[in-house]
Parts: structure tokens; C-alpha cells; sequence
């Protein structure tokens, strides 16, 4: 099974520059999570401050007991060795074809034999699907091919956590469609806890079992994906279905002032092609291609969220008891209420009057969203 991953508190800026801050949040061990965030918000610098390749000002990041922020190099050495990293462009060196670039970890960290070598790196080409392209330059084979290859080459070392950077930027829909279900195979074979950051809204919804979001140098939330996906808070809102109007600017972050005119724009009935649709609402997750072992982390999952129900949003709990068997739900002592047989649905009105559209909040709202980490603990 792979390792618990739990940050607490962590805080990164770059001189006088502030990234994120207070950071918490437990990746559970074995269970896919993703981290939505607009472009520029730090989803890079989080991984890579997750594996001790960027220092955080402050907070922790435990892994098997070991504090990555404060532990020494060699524990840090050490430490390392449970990752696999696939980084944002895949990272293969041009020079070396797919073989050599997948058997590159396994020549500078283990003393294994060429014999055991290449058993080991076919065996990776073949779990993502890359058989017989092993002599292939990298910039020989298409993009899809080439995160693949990073993903293999991920996984030679066995990691207990795979961490993925955008594994989706510059793949079409398609491509998108095979890499999501690529990565919970992997999933299903290795019960690897994976974390995978990304602008990707399909993803996100089929993919992971948690999902978390980063905005405005804050973790707005990260909890089980039921959780997100039935959130009203506007930031999540706006993310989700890719609209214009809402907190999230051109450059990130929006001015109340920029905010009330789109609004007034709006109201007017000023169209700015954003989709009509609401596209929040719990979505079936993508299960292992037939044939594959179950993924272990859904029966764990399943009795960990049970566990932490309570705690939950109404409108995710809903989702969560909607989605389980009558038998779990006779197991578990709880029951679809009258109205959670359809597709969970949020309309919650707004507790504090609002000015302009629904669903908008003032600056300072925004400011204070929750910084809920549900079911972290
Ligand atoms: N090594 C670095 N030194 C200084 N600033 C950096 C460094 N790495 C990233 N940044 C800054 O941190 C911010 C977040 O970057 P990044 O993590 O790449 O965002 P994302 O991956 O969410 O698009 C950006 O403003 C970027 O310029
Ligand atoms: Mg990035």
C-alpha cells in the first residue's frame, strides 16, 4: 500500500513573494487525490516542495515519520526513493531513446543487473502501454506518448507515492481520456497514493477520490470528491464550469470593482460564452479496465469516509449515501434520503444578502473563504 502523505501548516514564498501559506492537508494512503488551481497559483511549487526539491518557509510534510521540511540529506535521499515524479513536460532526456530514458533511475539508484534492468523497464513500457516503442527517440513519439514514458519511468523505483504535473497539458481530449484511465490502472496494480495537479475539470471530475483546490495563495479545500464537486462556493464554481464571471481574473485574482462591472455586463445580458450549464454534481469515477484487480483504495476509502460522514457538507453527503449499495448502506446504518435519489444538487441561498448575481461574493468574502480541509483528519 502506498504512503500517508500529511502536511500540516506548510507555507512557501519566494523572497518577498508569498506562494501559498498554511497549507493542510492528508493525502490518504493509496487513494488518488487531485489539486485543481488556476494557472500561476503554485501547484508546481507544492510538488516540488513535496519532495524537498524547494524549501518551505514553514509548516511539515510527513512521510513514514520523516519531516521533509526539517529531516537531514540523507534522510531526504532516502525519502526520495518512494516517489515517482512525472514532471510537467515529461522530462526525457532528447538524447536517449524510451529504453534508456525508463532504465535511467534504475542504473543511477540500484545495483541491479542489465538482465534485471530490462525486465523491469519493459515491464513499466508495457504497464503504460508503450511495447515496442522502447527505441524511440523522445521527440520521435507524440506527446501522449511521451507523458507515458515519463509515467514509466515514474514507476521503475516501485514508489509508494506518484506525483504528476499536469499530466494533461498539451494532450487533446482523447489522449486526456486514455492518460485518466491510464492512471487509475496503475492505481488498481500498485496501490501507489497518487497526487496529480492540474487545470483539467474532466480529470478532476472522473479521476480522483479526493480533490482539493488552491486559489489566492490558500487551500480553498480538499476533502473527498463529493465534497468539491457539490460545492457553492464560488471560486469552485466558477472553476468548474470555466466561466468568466466570478473571483478568478485574467491574472488570477479579480478586483471587487472589475467584479461588480462583469456583473452589471451580465445582468444587462451581455453574453461572454461561458456555458450555460452547471457542470458541478457528483460523476461516476473511472473504475480499472475490466480484467485489471480492483482498485484497493475504494473499500478503504469507502469506511474512511463513513467515518468522517458527519462532518461532510449536506449536499455531499447525500451524493456519498446516494452512491452506495443498499447493502453498504444497510452495513454502514445510514439511508438515501427522500430527496438524494437524483443527482445531488446544491441550491443552497445564500445566508447574508448579496448584491448582483447569485453565487457572487463581495472581495472580502472571498478573502475569508473556508479553508476547510474535511476529512484531513
Ligand atoms: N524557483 C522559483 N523562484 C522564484 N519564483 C518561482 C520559482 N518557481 C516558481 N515561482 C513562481 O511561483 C509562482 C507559482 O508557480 P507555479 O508553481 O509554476 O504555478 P502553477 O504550477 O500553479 O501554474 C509563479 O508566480 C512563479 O513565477
Ligand atoms: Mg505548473
Amino acid at each position: 500500500m502506498g504512503a500517508e502523505v500529511v502536511i500540516e501548516g506548510l507555507t512557501k514564498s519566494f523572497g518577498r513573494q508569498a506562494i501559498w501559506r498554511d497549507v493542510s492537508l492528508t493525502l490518504p494512503p493509496g487513494e488518488v487525490s487531485v489539486m485543481l488551481g488556476p494557472s500561476g497559483t503554485g501547484k508546481s511549487v507544492f510538488l516540488k516542495s513535496m519532495i524537498g526539491l524547494l524549501k518551505p518557509d514553514r509548516g511539515s510534510c510527513l512521510i513514514n515519520g520523516v519531516d521533509i521540511v526539517t529531516c537531514s540529506e540523507q534522510q531526504l535521499y532516502e525519502t526520495r526513493k518512494l516517489f515517482g515524479v512525472l514532471f510537467q513536460d515529461g522530462a526525457l532526456f532528447g538524447s536517449m531513446n524510451l529504453f534508456d530514458n525508463v532504465a535511467f533511475p534504475l542504473r543511477e539508484h540500484t545495483r541491479k543487473s542489465e538482465a534485471e534492468i530490462k525486465r523491469i523497464v519493459l515491464e513499466k513500457l508495457e504497464m503504460t502501454g508503450l511495447q515496442g516503442a522502447e527505441k524511440k527517440l523522445p521527440g520521435e513519439i507524440s506527446g501522449g506518448m511521451r507523458k507515458r514514458a515519463g509515467l514509466a519511468r515514474a514507476l521503475v523505483l516501485d514508489p509508494q507515492i506518484i506525483l504528476c504535473d499536469e499530466p494533461d497539458s498539451g494532450l487533446d481530449p482523447v489522449r486526456t481520456a486514455y492518460l485518466s484511465q491510464l492512471l487509475i490502472d496503475l492505481n488498481a496494480q500498485i496501490d501507489a497514493t497518487i497526487l496529480i495537479v492540474t487545470h483539467n475539470i474532466n480529470l478532476a471530475r472522473t479521476v480522483p477520490d479526493n480533490l482539493g483546490m488552491l486559489f489566492r495563495k490558500e487551500l480553498v479545500m480538499f476533502g473527498p470528491r463529493e465534497v468539491l464537486l457539490t460545492s457553492d462556493e464560488p471560486v469552485v464554481e466558477q472553476f468548474l464550469n470555466g466561466r468568466r464571471l466570478g473571483p478568478i481574473g485574467m491574472s488570477e485574482e479579480k478586483d471587487a470593482a472589475t467584479m461588480a462591472a462583469e456583473q452589471a455586463h451580465a445582468a444587462a445580458g451581455h453574453s461572454d460564452g461561458s456555458p450555460e450549464e452547471d457542470l458541478r454534481g457528483i460523476v461516476p469515477q473511472i473504475e480499472p479496465t475490466p480484467g485489471l484487480p480492483e482498485r484497493q483504495a475504494v473499500r478503504r476509502r469507502k469506511d474512511r469516509v463513513m467515518r468522517i460522514l458527519h462532518e461532510l457538507p449536506p449536499a455531499a453527503q447525500e451524493g456519498i449515501i446516494a452512491s452506495l449499495t443498499p447493502e453498504e448502506q444497510r452495513r454502514y446504518g445510514v439511508r438515501a434520503g427522500a430527496h438524494a435519489a437524483g443527482r445531488p444538487r446544491v441550491a443552497v441561498p445564500s445566508p447574508t444578502p448579496r448584491t448582483g448575481f447569485s453565487g457572487s461574493l463581495a472581495d472580502t468574502d472571498v478573502a475569508n473563504l473556508p479553508r476547510t480541509d474535511w476529512g484531513s483528519r
